[in-house]
């Protein structure tokens, strides 16, 4: 084996200060933002307030999210080639920057003899012979250091990076992988450059690679920036190469570009389904303001790239959406020299959407009992105004945190999870999930949405918990030993994370006793925490831990809304065992409300009149001496009925107001 193959595989140190460095934007890619980033800055900062999150949805390079890197970002691009940069550039994983640099000294040293399969497929096409077995072989090496734990997701995504940057500054095309230039000497090599990511990103940024169009429909951001291809050209064309050098499963290639099969690549966005693909994405999109970037090319050039939405279709959606808005600014476009056009218009389209009711958004904590599936039965039903609004039992917050009120008071007797709700408030999105990340490393919890389930020697049906199971009891052991400051209650939330089936529950010692469960601190948990705290951030919301007889409700009045989800008496949810919800407490509420009603104002109580064979016949009794208004919602418990074994035999759940 020649010395440099040598010495890469036994990690033989090579200095590294000759090395060169590379930014997000050293790269040619069609349809790049960079040099439009001031204009999309200045509309942005003119016209959109409080943005505090940025989904840049087609990402392509990545350079429109990077223009926004003090804010939590959302990056997504259905190539994968595209989504291992955002890795690189925006992902909030720790990295030795010494490590990389060593790494890539070494890549830039080594010479290479032996045939691979980049060398068997592109040699001397877009590449010489010799780079395709050096690109091959550095390629190989990568996952080869990944699986044996020698780098972390976010080197490997560096180090590709570095990779794909150095490949396509030396491919011998003319800016897309489309075709090669016959018979030319190869006379640049290539030279694998470090990657130099911002400083201080944001903790809670996190990349997709997936259709846009599917993944709008589970975020949220506060800016959502679109920016799809104009014409029929396919990125999955123009860029196969990188693409396959990218994902690396080493397809079989035809044709004399010697592309892979791309059929689940392309974009509808290329076609004829344009429009419609426009118009599902923009109904579909939780955000408060919309920023499109298209093209005047509708008549302009040759066929190919004529715009594929027309002008009258993107302002009639937008328009649909909410306020819209057009922004316009000279600008060359990148061109391959075959249409012979000057210089075009390039424009924002930007929608100030109008809202009947704020995006829906689910608790961070799987709170027993939780009423997120009866939301769309619930709020409806509340008054139009509430200038406060109780959730008097609030557990999960799904109710509180989704209504419509001037403020709301969160009261549960729970200290626990009050407290997990005030370090949230008070330390926000960053810190929250810097200290979780801390604790996920300390303890060596799984990262699966890193590293994917293979990695734990897991899979998604049997979950993590036999890798979790010591980590978690050593985590679960330090948080027993009792503490009261925010970072305890941070370690409680990590601990429910890690906690079968997401629950919260005390011995009688008050010690936290729930075993491992399947589950990790994946996208989705991530996603629901975030949008927690940022709704937190941006209201009135307030917190109190009382008995619900000692809540103090003289202030209230009649535009006041006191919302009930106590305990069930008639069912076996956990938070019964302990506390013991007895008729006395029924009893108590009933009167409570009663006061509430004499004195005018508004409650609601969520509660079941039958459940598995039982009926609560103190509300029934209740209900019959008054004159309060009963609906009866459509719901089966898929939480806290996983051992009921007659799913057939559903609650009588119902929503009974005074108003
Ligand atoms: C105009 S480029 C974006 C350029 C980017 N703003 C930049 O500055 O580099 C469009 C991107 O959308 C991606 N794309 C196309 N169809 C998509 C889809 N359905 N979902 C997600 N990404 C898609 C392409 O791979 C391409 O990178």
């Amino acid at each position: 084996m020649p010395s440099a193959e040598r010495s890469i595989l036994y990690g033989e140190a090579i200095p590294s200060s000759a090395l060169k460095t590379t930014y997000i934007n050293n790269r040619r890619y069609l349809g790049s933002k960079y040099k439009l980033l001031p204009f999309i800055t200045s509309v942005v900062t003119e016209h959109c307030e409080g943005v505090n999150s940025v989904a840049d949805i087609f990402a392509g390079t990545g350079a429109v999210a990077s223009a926004f890197t003090d804010k939590r970002l959302i990056t997504n691009d259905n190539l994968y080639s595209n989504y291992i940069c955002h890795l690189a550039w925006f992902s909030p994983l720790a990295y030795s920057q010494e490590k990389i640099e060593q790494i890539i000294a070494l890549y830039n040293k080594i010479d290479i003899t032996q045939d691979n399969y980049m060398s068997e497929t592109f040699a001397d096409t877009f590449f010489s012979k010799t780079d395709c077995r050096k690109i091959g072989f550095i390629r190989d090496d990568i996952e080869r250091r990944l699986a044996i734990g020698d780098i972390n997701e976010r080197e490997r995504a560096l180090l590709i990076t570095s990779l794909l940057y150095a490949a396509d500054k030396i491919a011998n095309t003319c800016g897309h992988y489309d075709a090669f230039r016959q018979g030319v000497e190869f006379d640049k090599h290539l030279e694998l450059s470090v990657p130099i990511p911002a400083n201080g990103l944001n903790a809670g940024n996190v990349c997709y690679n997936e259709d846009a169009n599917e993944l709008v429909k589970r975020i949220l951001a506060d800016l959502v920036y679109i920016d799809p291809p104009y014409n029929s050209r396919q990125y999955c064309d123009a860029y196969h190469l990188l693409e396959n050098i990218a994902r690396w499963e080493k397809p079989s290639v035809s044709g004399v570009a010697r592309k892979m099969d791309r059929n689940e690549l392309k974009s509808d966005y290329c076609t004829k389904k344009a429009s419609k693909a426009f118009e599902n994405l923009i109904n579909n999109i939780n955000s408060r303001y919309i920023l499109l970037s298209y093209n005047n090319m509708a008549q302009k050039g040759n066929n190919r790239s004529n715009a594929k939405i027309s002008d009258e279709d993107i302002i009639s959606v937008l328009s649909d959406k909410g306020e819209a808005r057009v922004f316009t600014q000279d600008y060359k476009p990148f061109s391959a020299g075959k249409s012979d056009i000057d210089a075009h218009e390039e424009r924002l389209f930007l929608c100030i959407c109008k809202h009947k009711d704020r995006p829906i958004i689910q608790s961070p904590l799987n709170y027993t009992g939780g009423k997120f599936k009866l939301l769309g039965q619930i709020l409806p039903n509340f008054p139009k105004r509430i200038d406060t609004l109780v959730d008097l039992f609030c557990g999960g917050c799904d109710v509180g945190i989704n209504a419509r009120a001037s403020q709301v008071i969160f009261n549960d007797n729970n200290k626990n999870l009050l407290h997990i709700y005030n370090a949230f408030k008070n330390l926000g999105n960053e810190t929250v999930l810097f200290m979780i990340n801390e604790i996920i490393d300390k303890y060596g919890l799984s990262r699966s949405n890193e590293y994917g389930y293979d990695f734990y020697g897991c899979d998604s049906s049997g979950g993590l918990a036999n890798y979790n199971r010591k980590p978690f009891l050593m985590l679960r052991k330090d948080f027993n030993i009792k503490n009261d400051d925010y970072g305890h209650y941070i370690m409680l939330y990590t601990l429910i994370v890690y906690a079968f089936n997401n629950q919260i529950r005390f011995n009688s010692k008050g010690e936290f006793n729930l075993p491992v469960g399947k589950r990790d601190f994946n996208a989705k948990m991530k996603m629901k925490l975030c949008n927690f705290i940022d709704r937190l951030k941006s209201g009135n919301y307030i917190f109190s831990c009382v008995d619900f007889r000692k809540f103090d409700m003289s202030p209230l009045t009649d535009n006041s809304l006191v919302y009930c989800d106590p305990p069930y008496l008639i069912t076996c949810a956990t938070y019964n065992e302990k506390d013991g919800w007895n008729e006395q407490c029924e009893r108590d509420l009933y009167s409570l409300l009663d006061t509430l009603n004499e004195r005018h104002i508004k409650f609601a109580l969520s509660n079941v009149l039958r459940s598995k064979g039982n009926s609560n016949e103190i509300l029934a009794e209740w209900l019959r001496q008054r004159d309060y208004r009963t609906i009866h919602l459509d719901y089966s418990y898929s939480n806290a009925n996983y051992q009921t074994k007659n799913k057939a035999d559903t609650a009588d759940e119902v929503l009974i107001m005074n108003y």
